[in-house]
């Protein structure tokens, strides 16, 4: 008896895996929110859009100096900083290198808003009918709910370039590093 239900719940565990592996949300990258025209030309323009930039050497020498590392050095394939200056770095659908996914460098539109595959699809089909909380099941990040989706990056322990002084609210309102707010139709 005691046998059984070890297989028969071990399948059933097995089974739910599967399942989780194949909704899991990926990475579109940009051109996947491209109906969303004005965020995108806000976001061309902004710092994150060019983060990757930030890497190559001699980019920000003194700045690097000063936070102890390398001024010459090229931390362009670095895992250590490319989870950060990227879009879903070895994530599925994310930056894998900048020949193979050059679309994904930067920090793009779902490192705010969460990996869009799931999501983007319920955008589509509802377009403005569809409710917050859906959008949040399918993964779909909120920052001005959430402070960590923003803090993730700028307050973590690895960022080489943190600071306490770093807001969320007051940075929302900073326009060269973040989109406008175009209200959108509907109840989001
Ligand atoms: C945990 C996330 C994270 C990691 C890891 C990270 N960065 Fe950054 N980096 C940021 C954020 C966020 C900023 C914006 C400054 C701020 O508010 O912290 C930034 C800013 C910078 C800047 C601009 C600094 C300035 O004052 O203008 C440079 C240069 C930089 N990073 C290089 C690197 C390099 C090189 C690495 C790897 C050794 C790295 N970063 C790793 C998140 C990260
Ligand atoms: C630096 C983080 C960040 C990036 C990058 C970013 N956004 Fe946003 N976006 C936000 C925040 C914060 C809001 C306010 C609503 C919220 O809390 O998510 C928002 C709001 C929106 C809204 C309105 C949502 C609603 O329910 O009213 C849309 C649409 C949007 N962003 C699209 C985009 C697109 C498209 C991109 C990429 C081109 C992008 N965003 C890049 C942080 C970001
Ligand atoms: C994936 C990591 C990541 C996430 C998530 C992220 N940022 Fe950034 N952010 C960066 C990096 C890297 C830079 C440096 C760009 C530069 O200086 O050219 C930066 C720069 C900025 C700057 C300009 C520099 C400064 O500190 O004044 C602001 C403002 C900012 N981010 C706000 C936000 C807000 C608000 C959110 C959340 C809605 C957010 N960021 C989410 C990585 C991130």
């Amino acid at each position: 008896m005691r046998f059984w239900g070890m297989v028969v719940s071990a399948a059933f565990v097995l089974t739910l895996s599967a399942s989780e592996a194949e909704t899991a949300p990926k990475y579109v990258g940009v051109d996947g929110c491209k109906c969303h025209k004005s965020e995108i030309a806000d976001w061309e323009r902004s710092v994150h859009s060019k983060a990757v930039d930030l890497l190559q050497s001699g980019k920000k020498a003194s700045k690097k100096k000063s936070a102890g590392l390398e001024p010459d050095k090229d931390y362009g394939n670095d895992a250590r900083c490319l989870k950060c200056h990227t879009t879903g770095y070895e994530k599925d659908g994310g930056f894998a290198n900048t020949s193979s996914t050059p679309k994904m460098t930067g920090v793009g539109c779902e490192m705010c808003h969460g990996p869009g595959s799931e999501y983007r699809a319920i955008h589509k089909e509802k377009t403005t009918k569809f409710t917050r909380a859906e959008a949040m099941a399918a993964g779909q990040l909120y920052g001005s709910l959430d402070p960590e989706v923003c803090n993730a990056c700028h307050k973590h322990k690895d960022n080489p370039f943190r600071s306490d002084d770093f807001n969320v609210q007051e940075a929302l309102k900073k326009n060269r590093a973040f989109h406008e707010y175009y209200p959108l139709e509907g109840k989001h």
